[in-house]
Formats: C-alpha cells, sequence, structure tokens
C-alpha cells in the first residue's frame, strides 16, 4: 500500500473483450456504480479491432447474458467507458492507455489477460509511466508452477510494491467462503470438535456440469491442478483448516493460510488422480493429443497438531453430472453406538451454486423401539440483490488498497508447493464419459475414507 492508501482514480482493465470480462467483470462494474462504489474512468483494453461504441455494446450484450442490464446504473457506467484497443507488444498501445489516463494519479490496471503476458504487460505499463503511483491486479494461476511463479514476482515487484499488488482468487472473495471462517470462530460448540479427535475425514468437492466453454487455448495449458485446486480449493482447505486468527492484526488470516499451506506434505503420484471427459481433445484450442486433466480428485494431510491422520479429499472437474461446490466434513461416530460413520454426525457447507449449511444428526425413530433415524438441520442463506457478489468485493477492495482478501506471494508458492511434484503428465491421465463422476481411481482414492460423499445440492 502507498503510505497512506489512496483510492485509485482510474480502473484500466485488460482483456475487456474477453470471457471473463463478460461473464464477471462488467457485472461487477454494473454493481459498483449502482452502489456508487465507482465513479472514476474504466478504460478497457484489448486487440479487437473494435471502437468505444462497439465496446459500450459488448458491455451492454454482456451484462444481458449474465445478471441482466440495470438501465440506471448501466448508463452511468456507459458514461465511465473508454477503450483502448492495441496489442499488448505494440508500445503505442500502451501510450494511448497514458493518454486516456489523463490527470489520473493513481490507476488500477487489471490485467485478465493470459498469463504468458503479464510480464509484457507490466514492461509495457513501467515504460509508458502508467505504472507511477498505480496498483495491479492479477488473474489466478499466478504463475505456472513454483519457479514461474517467483520469476513473475521478481518482474512485478521491480516496478510495484507488494503492497499494491492484488493476486485475485475469486474464491476469497466469496461469501460462503468467508463465512467457513467466521463460523468455525464464531461459534463456541465448534471450537473443542473441529479437529483430529472429532472429525474423521474432509472432502471438498467442485463439480462442473458445463466444459471448457470455448476456453481450450487457455485450459489445455492450466489443466484441472492448475486452474483450480492449487488455488480456489486449497484456500477453502486453508479457511476449514486454519488456527484462530488473532484479532490484533489485519494480516492474521493470510498468516495462518500460509501456516496451513506450508503443513501440506507435497502430492506424491499416489495422491492423485487425473482424467480427461470424452471429446475434450475435439473442443477448439485444444491439442488433438492432449493430455490436459480436466478432472482430478487428491488426497492430502496437514500435518499439524490438530488435523495430523485426518485425509483431506479434493476433486474438481468439469462435465460433471451437475454444478455445484460442496464441502463434507464427516464426524467420528460416537462410542458403543456401532452406528456406520458419515450416517449422521456430519456437516456438509453447500458453497454454490445455493449456500446453504447442514449437520446431518440422528434423531429418535418415532415408535415404540428406541432406535434413530438420520436427519438434518439446515440453514439455507438466501442472498440478497443487495449482497457484494465476489468480484466486486474484490475490485472494490482492491481500488482501496486492501489486500486481505488477495494471495499473497508466500502462500501462492507455498500453494505450488504443494502441487508441483504432480503437475504435468506424472500420473497417466484416464479418460471418462461426460456426465459421470470422473474416472473410477477417483472412487479408489476415496475408498479409505468410506468413499465419495453423494453431492446433494446443485444444478
Ligand atoms: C475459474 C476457473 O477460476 O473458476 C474456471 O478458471 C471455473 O474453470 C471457475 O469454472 C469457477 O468459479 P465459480 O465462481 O463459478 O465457482
Amino acid at each position: 500500500m502507498s503510505e497512506t492508501p489512496v483510492r485509485s482514480d482510474a480502473l484500466v482493465f485488460f482483456g475487456a473483450t474477453g470471457d471473463l470480462a463478460a461473464k464477471k467483470i462488467f457485472p461487477a462494474l454494473q454493481a459498483m456504480v449502482r452502489r456508487g462504489h465507482l465513479d472514476v474512468p474504466v478504460i478497457g483494453v484489448a486487440k479487437s479491432g473494435w471502437n468505444l461504441q462497439r465496446f459500450r455494446d459488448h458491455a451492454r450484450e454482456s451484462l444481458a447474458a449474465h445478471g441482466g442490464v440495470d438501465a440506471p446504473a448501466f448508463e452511468r457506467l456507459l458514461q465511465l467507458l473508454r477503450y483502448v484497443d492495441g496489442d499488448y507488444h505494440d508500445a503505442a498501445t500502451f501510450d494511448a492507455v497514458k493518454r486516456e489516463l489523463g490527470k489520473s494519479q493513481h490507476p488500477i490496471h487489471y490485467l485478465a489477460i493470459p498469463q504468458s503476458l503479464f510480464s509484457t504487460v507490466i514492461e509495457q505499463l513501467q515504460r509508458s509511466g502508467s505504472a507511477t503511483g498505480a496498483r495491479v491486479i492479477l488473474e489466478k494461476p499466478f504463475g505456472h508452477d513454483l519457479e514461474s511463479a517467483r520469476k513473475l514476482n521478481a518482474i512485478l515487484r521491480t516496478v510495484f510494491d507488494e503492497s499494491d499488488v492484488f493476486r485475485i482468487d475469486h474464491y476469497l472473495g466469496k461469501e460462503a467462503v468467508q463465512n467457513l471462517v467466521v463460523l468455525r470462530f464464531a461459534n463456541s460448540f465448534l471450537e473443542p470438535i473441529w479437529n483430529r479427535r472429532y472429525v474423521e475425514s474432509v472432502q471438498i468437492t467442485m463439480a462442473e456440469e458445463f466444459g471448457i466453454r470455448g476456453r481450450g487455448s487457455f485450459y489445455d495449458q492450466t489443466g484441472a491442478v492448475r486452474d483450480v485446486i492449487q488455488n480456489h480449493l486449497l484456500q477453502v482447505v486453508g479457511c476449514l483448516a486454519i488456527e484462530p486468527p488473532a484479532t490484533t492484526y489485519h494480516e492474521a488470516v493470510r498468516d495462518e493460510l500460509v501456516k496451513v499451506f506450508r503443513q501440506i506434505r507435497p502430492l506424491g503420484p499416489d495422491s492423485l488422480v487425473r482424467g480427461q471427459f470424452r471429446g475434450y481433445t475435439r473442443e477448439p484450442g485444444v491439442a488433438p493429443d492432449s493430455k490436459v486433466e480436466t478432472f482430478a480428485a487428491v488426497r492430502l494431510e496437514v500435518d499439524s497438531w490438530r488435523w495430523d491422520g485426518v485425509p483431506f479429499l479434493i476433486r474438481a472437474g468439469k462435465r460433471l453430472p451437475l454444478t455445484a461446490t460442496e464441502v463434507a466434513v464427516k464426524l467420528k461416530r460416537p462410542p458403543v453406538t456401532h452406528l456406520p460413520a458419515g450416517e449422521g454426525n456430519y456437516f456438509r457447507f453447500e458453497l454454490s451454486p445455493e449456500v446453504r449449511i447442514v449437520l446431518g444428526i440422528r434423531l429418535k425413530k418415532p415408535g415404540e423401539v428406541l432406535a434413530s433415524e438420520p436427519s438434518e438441520l439446515s440453514f439455507l442463506h438466501c442472498p440478497t440483490r443487495d449482497e457484494l457478489g465476489d468480484y466486486e468485493r474484490l475490485l472494490g477492495d482492491a481500488m482501496v488498497g486492501d489486500p486481505i482478501l488477495f494471495a499473497r506471494q508466500d502462500a501462492v508458492e507455498a500453494a505450488w508447493k504443494i502441487v508441483e511434484p504432480v503437475l504435468g503428465n506424472v500420473t497417466p491421465v484416464e479418460m471418462y464419459d461426460p456426465g459421470t463422476w470422473g474416472p473410477a481411481s477417483a472412487g479408489k482414492l476415496a475408498e479409505p475414507v468410506g468413499g465419495w460423499t453423494a453431492v446433494t445440492s446443485g444444478r
């Protein structure tokens, strides 16, 4: 952060005609305008051969397709929009950005572009003078592996202070993910049981019914481990596993997250199953002989006093039977009852598409016999129209220089160290049919904990 955090006085976003802009950034910008949180120039940059009018039309189309156009807010957003068309390798593009920035002293540059272009853009921002007094937001994944993450950081740090760098992991901006931390530490009944003495296993499932949605060239360089496990899902593990953060200083949660990542042993080939849905290699932008995984299941352990011996399983995949992200925490069964583990005695946190917290309990089965049957207590969170979306929250935080919901470099590196040994083709990729739960070996990985918990939510 600059000495006194200032509000960014212009937002430049690179990748302005791309997929992320259409789905997430325009809806976030419109929501910020509606809330009165955005009144500075917003400069889109892309190489599409467009002019400002075409860009504005695109903003409207994007909103119509993703969340809806809110006419009054959109009209105000239109007045803020500017557009620069050009190649990121061309100095003239950045000179044009500088001109559009006009009198702006503290712009924020949002790099919603492939990471292979990050260093080019950063260097050009510096050369053109647009990096002075500026902040930068980078889309995930940050780096391609540990070494590239370090190299990228070194380039960044020649231009920006760490306090002006905002590495997005939008899962950190989600209400439901933040709630895991609040729920754990704001409820005294949870504290005594949230450890290896009572928790038998933890599972996280991120299922997506859809495929790669035209992002073939990105996805084929990435795969499920880099796309969502190294970042989003490890952050979820972190929120479930951290120690109570001190309340006396701002960085406490990020410090605790890094500690968890450092306590996770690097994965070996035995703890990973990779799958690819049939038909993936026919997607545009995908190599015909691609071995990139569209499904990954991993088993990891957190080597801490609290979690020793508790398996954490993660699975994530495209073209699965439904779309939902859920956490299942199985508790150990009570003594004497000989109940099978998991039948009752669990928590389920549904993170999306709905946000629900479920406590699996056993109650007396009505009747003469003193017997129990499983039941659930559930709390459904109904979002209001006014609730902050993940990208809205994160862009707003970055523009006032608050880094807490962004990935810190030490955490990014620690997360890469966990997955580094299994990146690439260390394990064979197994085929699965679209609409199924991935390759059969994924089931085997979960056998020691009684198999994967059925995902009950989702669309
Ligand atoms: C992105 C990944 O970071 O997160 C996508 O690149 C994935 O592949 C998306 O679909 C999921 O985000 P959300 O917020 O829809 O769960």
